[in-house]
């Protein structure tokens, strides 16, 4: 059985007054829920002030990017040393909005997964096509060469402690999100390929998130799915109700 993941991504959004606000606003809707991983990711200036408040909660902690390096003369970047430092388990790498802004590639996410792994944060890597590229009919040659790309010489015991996001990217931030059906198909298609790059069960223990507009209205249909273990998300992660609404209804979603 694998275990729920529910991730809220804040992106640019939120002071360190309005992160403190929703942090305990979740604290007291989600107290009680058990069995699923919960997981905020804000900006990086809230990390530490934010792990203070997590210390006894079941929310844990996670960053939105890092940097492959220990230390050095890097302007601008953290480490992952760093992010554990200021409490985080969790890091989301390769994020489309980073591919599509930042130049981020293939390349520079096998790095900084490998960096993760080396300071056992638990990563969140995130793949997906654009829109152009569905309609092009290359969805699964996409997933591929990010898979691939973003994998290389990660063995078996480190590919098991993974966490992969499929995010269409066609539907983040848009309001459109892929039908229940496309997610499994697409998280299917992730899944055999993982079986194939390691063995069936590595494939059948990492755990597969969806993310593109996911909302309290969507969730549920979205978590019955087989080969859907979770969310990452986006805007409705930025306010308690509907963030709360989304980890409930998840929890609450018992798989065959
Ligand atoms: P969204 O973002 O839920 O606002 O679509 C998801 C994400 O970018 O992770």
């Amino acid at each position: 059985m694998r275990k729920t993941i529910i991730a809220g991504n804040w992106k640019m959004y939120k002071t360190i007054k309005e992160g403190q606000e929703l942090v305990n606003a979740l604290n007291r809707e989600l107290y009680n829920l058990q069995n699923l991983d919960i997981v905020v990711c804000p900006p990086y200036t809230l990390l530490s002030c934010l792990a203070d408040m997590l210390t006894e909660s079941n929310i844990a902690l996670g960053a939105q990017d890092l940097f492959w390096e220990e230390e050095g003369a890097f302007t601008g970047e953290v480490s992952a040393q760093m992010l554990k430092d200021a409490g985080c388990q969790f890091v989301i790498i390769g994020h489309s909005e980073r591919r599509q802004y930042f130049a981020e590639t293939n390349g520079s996410v096998n790095k900084k997964l490998k960096a993760a792994l080396k300071h056992a944060l638990t990563p969140i890597v995130c793949i997906g096509e654009t829109l152009k590229e569905r309609e092009a009919n290359s969805t699964f040659k996409v997933l591929e060469g990010q898979l691939t790309g973003g994998l290389s010489g990660i063995n078996q015991e480190e590919a098991a402690r993974i966490v992969i996001a499929y995010e269409p990217v066609w539907a983040i931030g848009t309001g459109k999100t892929a039908t229940s059906a496309q997610a499994e198909e697409a998280h299917k298609y992730i899944r055999d390929l993982l079986a194939k790059l390691y063995d069936l069960e590595t494939a059948e223990s990492i755990r597969l998130q969806y993310g593109g507009s996911v909302k309290p209205e969507n969730i549920s249909e979205l978590m019955q799915q087989p080969d859907i273990d979770g969310a990452l998300v986006g805007g409705s992660s930025l306010r308690a109700d509907s963030f709360g609404d989304i980890a409930r209804k998840a929890a609450g979603v018992l798989k065959s």
